[in-house]
């Protein structure tokens, strides 16, 4: 799966804006590098008080990014192509501009009044309790007009719809049916687990390891308004409409422990399929130890018969390019694509692209504004095609600056080199494509005589591949005899090998990985 921030793919109109007709014109390259799925961001009218998560109607297109006539079109040549599409739905809150919080906030008996999620002030005046936005400050908002406050777990321009209202439910379950008729083949549902929230609305403890500095969303345990028991009979109800359809998905957003996260496949797996899993956008030490213990936890968590999932980055957290460094990056893209389960690719991580700089002046993320040093746009700059003006995305000025090493890095100098990001991306896909073993075979961690080696065994009835990833800074010689005697290299990071290979004496370089087939 590869995900799409419209904004920033590609701008077919020149208003510095990328859009629909952009993204069509660059299905080629998604089937070329060998995605299957692609995830839109939200492409719905919006005040863009969120760039997009703030929603004025579930049902249209803005028109910065197209109509749905060109929507239709995307899709249908999507389709031709075999590509699916899967769309962002974006549940637990409005805009302030949608036509229902108009209607809600405009008296206290109106019909919608309950749609949203109002109280009065606390008895001593002021909020009616202390849960706090995501983007800092209270979660509520004082509306003159009623002399209530309204619930808003992000922007204030971001009301909480009220969930336990069944009207509101069967409208926003309508929503669904609205796209999988236009052939949407699923739904990334944005924040699932924050739909239902407590109904006492208890006070929140705040969070003791929150210092200075970290970001504002880290400052209280969320007990009260998120993974709430209730949350699992909407999450059926949500797959149930899913389900009126053939072959949909559903994916739920959820920033959980793991053990809190696999319960989002259902017990009796009639949750979401893919609960996304960011165990590696969370994981702070990339150590061979560390990536290990991760993948071992979350095998074991995984219920039987659940689909396993691997996400590197999104457009809320900076790229891996920075989180772990050039070298280690390439390490993480062979991870992503070899270990067991659906990856999910940002848009330009293939490519190595970098977070970018954004002065103070041109920040336009809220969180960047309210919380400088926790701002989204570095890592939502637009995407890098060629080394032409704007880096080949507009012939306008870009909504926000492209990446200056945009020369080097870009899609059409990387198709020229075969030892680029972009061509170990590709063989990769196509490892995936070529050999079930990647595709749906079993996973198991093998011992390495080395504390920098991580390496694993991907199986299919004869088929036996092996992985071996030495995330040190240093080469390291590894002995995996046990696993096979004959070796042939598929793919190294460096995308400058293949052949025999010795699985008793394997030497990885720094920061080399490696996917050998392996023979008695
Ligand atoms: C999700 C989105 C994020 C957005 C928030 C509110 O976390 O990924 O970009 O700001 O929800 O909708
Ligand atoms: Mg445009």
């Amino acid at each position: 799966m590869y995900q799409i921030y419209p904004r920033s793919f590609l701008d077919s109109d020149g208003d510095g804006v990328g859009d629909l007709r952009g993204i069509t014109r660059r299905l080629g390259y998604l089937r070329e590098i060998g995605v299957d799925v692609l995830w839109l961001s939200p492409i719905y009218p919006s005040p863009m008080a969120d760039f997009g998560y703030d929603v004025s109607c579930y049902t249209d297109v803005h028109p910065l990014f197209g109509t749905l006539e060109d929507f239709d079109v995307l899709v249908n040549e999507a389709h031709r192509l075999g590509l699916k599409v899967v769309l962002d739905f974006v549940p637990n809150h409005s805009s302030d501009e949608h036509p229902w919080f108009v209607e809600s906030r405009s008296s206290r008996d109106n019909l919608k009044r309950d749609w949203y999620v109002w109280r009065d002030a606390a008895p001593g005046g002021g909020p009616p309790n202390n849960w706090e936005s995501y983007f800092g400050g209270p979660a509520w908002e004082k509306d003159v007009n009623t002399g209530q406050y309204y619930l808003h777990l992000f922007h204030k321009k971001q009301p909480d719809l009220n969930w336990r209202n069944p009207q509101t439910r069967e409208a926003m379950f309508d929503v669904m049916r609205f796209w999988f008729e236009r052939g949407v083949d699923g739904f990334r549902v944005d924040v699932l687990a924050a739909l239902m929230k407590d109904e006492a609305f208890r006070d929140n403890p705040p969070d003791p390891g929150w210092r200075e500095g970290d970001p504002p969303f880290l400052r209280q345990q969320r007990l009260y308004t998120e993974d709430r028991p209730e949350i699992h009979e909407l999450v059926r109800e949500m797959r149930a409409v899913a389900n009126e359809y053939d072959e949909r998905v559903l994916i739920g957003e959820l920033y959980l422990p793991l053990d809190r996260l696999v319960t989002y496949y259902g017990e009796q797996l009639d949750g979401v399929h893919l609960p996304f899993n960011f165990g590696l956008v969370l994981l702070k030490e990339w150590k061979a130890g560390a990536v290990r213990r991760l993948v071992e936890e979350y095998e074991a968590l995984l219920p039987e018969n659940a689909w396993p999932n691997w996400v590197l980055g999104n457009h809320d957290n900076p790229r891996i390019e920075n989180r772990i460094g050039r070298a280690r990056a390439r390490l993480a893209q062979m991870l992503l694509l070899t270990l067991r389960g659906t990856p999910t690719c940002y848009y330009g991580d293939e490519i190595g692209m970098r977070d970018v700089e954004i002065p103070a002046h041109l920040t336009v993320d809220p969180v960047g504004k309210t919380a400088p040093g926790h701002s989204r746009d570095p890592e939502r700059t637009p995407m890098q095609w060629d080394a032409g003006p704007n880096a080949g995305f507009s012939t306008g000025v870009p909504w926000l600056p492209v990446a200056d090493d945009y020369a080097e890095a870009n899609v059409e100098a990387q198709r020229e080199d075969s030892r680029s990001r972009l061509a170990l991306f590709k063989r990769l896909t196509e490892l995936r494509r070529e050999l079930q073993a990647l595709s749906t075979g079993s996973y198991r961690s093998l011992d390495t005589s080395s504390e920098s080696v991580f390496a694993y065994l991907r199986q299919h009835e004869e088929e036996s591949l092996l992985v071996a990833l030495n995330f040190g800074t240093s080469s390291q010689e590894v002995n995996l005899a046990k696993a096979g005697k004959k070796g042939e290299l598929l793919c190294s990071t460096l995308m400058d090998r293949e052949g025999d290979v010795d699985p008793e004496r394997l030497a990885l370089r720094p920061g080399e990985g490696v996917v050998v087939r392996l023979r008695d």
